[in-house]
This record gives C-alpha cells, sequence and structure tokens, in this order.
C-alpha cells in the first residue's frame, strides 16, 4: 500500500474549553489536509486530547468533578467545535484511550531495556500547570520561567530519559536539515538552545504518591507516565506502532505545532524516536500565537475570544479566512471584532462575493443561465497556479491566499475594462460576450476550487451556481489547473449572496 499523507496537530490539554488559539492550529491543518485530498493523496489527519497530568487532575478538582467525566466532557467540547468549524480530522486520539497506553507502555519497555531509561533522584523546582522541572540556578526568583506562575520545591525518586547523550547528534542533524522547522528561525532557535549548554536527561516519570492521573509505568507500580512524554508518543500509537501497516503512515509528513511547544517537538521527540529506531517527522510547522488587543489571551484577564462567538460574526469560512489571512503563518497575530469585519466586507463580500454575483447575474440575464461555449484562456486567467503550489510547499497560508485574491482583483478588473453590459447592447458582439462570459466562469471554478480547503462550504456553493460538480473534492487539483473544464449548457443558480453586507459588526456583536 502507499503511504498516506499523515499530518498532526497537537494534542489539545482538556483542563478547559477551546479558544481561539486552539481553532488556529486546527484550521491550519484542516486547510492542509484538503489540499492533500485535493491533490489525490490519502490524507491521515489525526487530531486530539491531551487528557493526563497534574493540570488536568487539579482542574477536575477544582470543579468537583470525577476526573473522567471532567476529561469525557472536555474532549467532547473539542469534538463539537471541529464539528462546527468543518475540520475534516481523519482520527480524534484520546490518550485516555487503551490502544495509546499500551504503545505508551512499550515505548517505556524498549527503552528501559535499551538503557535509555534509568532511575535518579529529582531535586528542585517544578511548575504544575506547565508541568515541568527548573533547575534553581535558572529560577532565582522561584518563578517559572515560562508562565510567571510560584514554584513548588520537589524531591523525588524518578525515571529519567538520557536525552543528554543524543545532544551532538540532533545538532548534527538540525545543520544537516536546514528547513525541517518552518520557519527556520524556529530551527535555529533550537539549534541554538541545543549549542548553548549541556542537554538534561529528561524526567519522564512521576511518583504515584504525588500524582495518580497518568499512564503507570509498566515495571514499577510506584510512577506514572509525565505527561509530555505521554503526550508525544500519540503520533506513533494513532499510526498503529508497533504493528504492521505502521508504514504506510509513518514517518509523518507534518507535525503542525504553535512555537510554545517547540522544545517537546524539536528535541524531545526527535530523540525518543531516534532511540527507539524510528525515522523522524518529515516536517515540523510552527505558528505564532495569538493575542487579542496585544495582550495574551487569559482567563483571568476575561479576554479569551470563543471560537463559537467569534464565528459566528461572519460565518465559520469567514472565519477561517480571517485567521489564515491575517497573518504570516509563521507570526504572532493580534485579534480584534474590526479586523474580523473588515476583512470580511473588503476581501469576500467586496472582492469575492461581488465577482461571482456579477458573473452569474449576467450569465443569467443575457444568455439564459446557461454556460456558453469554451472560450480561450484570457490574460486575467493565467499563471497562478504555480505560485499558488509553491506558497503551499513553502506552507505559507496567507500567500495562498494573496495569490488567489490577485487572480480574483484582475478577474474583477477584467469586468470593469470589458464592459460586458455595453456588449450586451451591440447584437455583432454576441460571441465576444458569450466568450468573455466563459472565461469568468471558468476562471471564478477554478479559483473556487483553490478555495475549498480554505473555505469549504462557500466554495463548494460557488462552484455548484456556477454549473461545476460540488460534491466530491478528492483528485481534483488537475480540474484547477485545466483551462475549459466548465461545460457547455451547463446551467447556472443565482442563489442569495454568499457573504451578505447586511450582516453588520455592530448588530452581531454580542454584549
Ligand atoms: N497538550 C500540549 C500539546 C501536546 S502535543 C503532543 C499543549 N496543549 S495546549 O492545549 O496547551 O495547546 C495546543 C495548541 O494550541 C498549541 O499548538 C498551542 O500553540 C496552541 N495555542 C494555544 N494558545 C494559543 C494562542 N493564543 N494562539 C495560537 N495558538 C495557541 O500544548
Amino acid at each position: 500500500m502507499s503511504k498516506e499523507f499523515y499530518l498532526t496537530t497537537p494534542l489539545y490539554y482538556v483542563n478547559d474549553k477551546p479558544h481561539i488559539g486552539h481553532s488556529y492550529t486546527e484550521i491550519i491543518a484542516d486547510v492542509l489536509a484538503r489540499v492533500g485530498r485535493l491533490k489525490g493523496e490519502r490524507v491521515f489527519f489525526l487530531t486530539g486530547t491531551d487528557e493526563y497530568g497534574q493540570k488536568i487532575a487539579q482542574a477536575a478538582a477544582e470543579q468537583k468533578t470525577e476526573i473522567h467525566a471532567f476529561v469525557d466532557a472536555n474532549a467532547e467540547r473539542f469534538k463539537s467545535l471541529w464539528s462546527h468549524l468543518n475540520i475534516s480530522f481523519s482520527d480524534f486520539i484520546r490518550t485516555t484511550e487503551p490502544r495509546h497506553q499500551k504503545v505508551v507502555q512499550e515505548v517505556w519497555r524498549r527503552l528501559h531495556e535499551r538503557g535509555d531509561i534509568y532511575k535518579g533522584h529529582y531535586e528542585g523546582l517544578y511548575c504544575t500547570p506547565c508541568e515541568t522541572f527548573w533547575p534553581a540556578a535558572q529560577v532565582p526568583d522561584r518563578l517559572c520561567p515560562d508562565c510567571r506562575r510560584g514554584l513548588e520545591s520537589v524531591r523525588e525518586e524518578n525515571y529519567f530519559f538520557a536525552m543528554s547523550k543524543y545532544q551532538s547528534w540532533l545538532l548534527e542533524y538540525l545543520d544537516a536539515h536546514p528547513g525541517w522547522v518552518v520557519p527556520a528561525s524556529r530551527q535555529n532557535e533550537m539549534a541554538s538552545f541545543l549549542r548553548g549548554q549541556p542537554l538534561n536527561d529528561l524526567c519522564v516519570s512521576r511518583p504515584k504518591s504525588r500524582l495518580t492521573w497518568g499512564i503507570p509505568v509498566p515495571f514499577d507500580a510506584e510512577h506514572v507516565t509525565y505527561v509530555w512524554f505521554d503526550a508525544l508518543i500519540n503520533y506513533i500509537s494513532a499510526a498503529g506502532w508497533p504493528a504492521p501497516g505502521f508504514e504506510c503512515r509513518w514517518p509523518a509528513d507534518l507535525h503542525l505545532i504553535g512555537k510554545d511547544i517547540l522544545r517537546p517537538h524539536v528535541i524531545y521527540w526527535p530523540i525518543m524516536l531516534y532511540a527507539l529506531g524510528l525515522q523522524l517527522p518529515r516536517r515540523i510547522l510552527a505558528h505564532g500565537w495569538w493575542t487579542v488587543a496585544g495582550d495574551k489571551m487569559s482567563k483571568s484577564k476575561g479576554n479569551v475570544i470563543d471560537p463559537y462567538e467569534a464565528s459566528a460574526r461572519h460565518g465559520v469560512d469567514a472565519y477561517r479566512y480571517f485567521l489564515l489571512r491575517e497573518v504570516p503563518t509563521g507570526s504572532d497575530g493580534d485579534f480584534s471584532w474590526e479586523a474580523l469585519s473588515t476583512r470580511y466586507h473588503k476581501d469576500l463580500a467586496d472582492d469575492l462575493g461581488n465577482l461571482v454575483l456579477r458573473a452569474l447575474h449576467m450569465i443569467q440575464r443575457y444568455l439564459g443561465g446557461r454556460i456558453p461555449a469554451a472560450a480561450p484562456q484570457p490574460a486575467f486567467a493565467r499563471d497562478w497556479t504555480g505560485a499558488a503550489q509553491k506558497a503551499l510547499d513553502d506552507l505559507d497560508m496567507r500567500r495562498v491566499l494573496e495569490v488567489i485574491w490577485e487572480k480574483i482583483r484582475l478577474a474583477n478588473q477584467a469586468v470593469e475594462e470589458n464592459k460586458p453590459w455595453a456588449m450586451a447592447k451591440d447584437p455583432a458582439r454576441k460571441k465576444e460576450l458569450a466568450d468573455f462570459l466563459y472565461q469568468l466562469a471558468e476562471q471564478i471554478r477554478r479559483l473556487a476550487l483553490a478555495l475549498w480547503p480554505f473555505i469549504p462550504v462557500s466554495a463548494a456553493a460557488i462552484l455548484q451556481q456556477v454549473g461545476a460538480r460540488a460534491d466530491a473534492f478528492e483528485n481534483r487539483w488537475v480540474e484547477m489547473e485545466k483551462w475549459g473544464v466548465l461545460q457547455e449548457g451547463a446551467v447556472i443558480t443565482v442563489g442569495a449572496p454568499l457573504f451578505p453586507k447586511d450582516k453588520s459588526v455592530e448588530s452581531a456583536r454580542p454584549g
């Protein structure tokens, strides 16, 4: 069997409900999964939830909810949001599932047998929310360098994963594989980190006396697995390791992560894979963070943006479009209701919506609502699929959309310049008019296919309206590159505008 195109998102912590930051990772992944399907690849798009660890146990206790009921309810919130946002994942893995637990235990056994896991003592400071140990020398103020919360002193017996012995191997790997982490600045950041200090061995267990909510260490009933060590393994457990068939998925083509979780993915995980004798993922994309009015989103600040609310403003497609268009994929972004509305009105309603509406109305009015005979490809419809492809290869979602929008603008400009309404008044220009409207409809068809991964519902509606197939999308990338696919006589449908202007900012704004 040929290899699947395998892409992953991080597993989201179930200590709280999802917010726009989580949905951002998920939407990028969904776009890439849909692009894969358009290209005829067999796509395995994995997402899920990270359910063990002290942070989750504490959150359940605070809410006085039994832990299993707590994680079940919160995992369901992620699943429902993904279905609301039209996320087309292939599998949803929860770290509390037996299929995952047994793989984590197998990893323990193999690494222990190889001598890569050993028992030792840990003494130092610990950040519970981040599940991270900090050497006292690095934290003179006793505050966590990542989240700035207070640290606890702990001394305990634990198991360690011997990462230090792989430090120079990993550094050489990073140096030999530029472009492995996208953007390159993130790869450099990790390489400098490795160059700058000796790598500590990773503490991969927690004593049961302190934490019971974890996957038991298979050969020591007194310990459970450290949550990061458990969670990273999902990428191979969901792919079926170590059973046959795993090689149809692994190595993953892309791990999609936020910039905050680079270290586990670019340092711990590659070393774990190498120690297990497995290949490394082909690429890792680290996206930036969303802030709100320049501030980090947090419950205490009360500025957390709810994806349901944000997608209710102008629709799910507008929300997906906004997040991917507003900032370059590796950079940070700032959310505001005004920016969301501006994108909706300018790009979706004025540029795309108008183009489609004008074309449909003219075909209705001048050609009786049927697609005319094919006409040659005009200048305004040339030379863009290569640029879109290049941007996709670079994992630059915003650039793909810019390329498409440039063509939408050119098509709108062609309408202004060619003035089909003037052609319609002159019987001698009948063929010219039909040719131009064919060109317009055919280019709209191609653009809608390119837009399908980003705004799937609107793109399918556009395809249906211009008389193209809108029921299946597998293997249709070629149709996007081709010219002359719309069939003469195909019936168009003039529906209600896809991006109505009257859904105004103010009227939809809650509170
Ligand atoms: N459970 C770990 C990941 C384990 S992967 C084996 C985790 N979970 S998380 O829920 O905290 O974050 C999941 C993803 O959401 C990360 O990629 C993170 O970058 C992303 N985001 C969380 N808040 C975000 C923003 N404010 N903006 C953009 N993305 C953010 O880490």
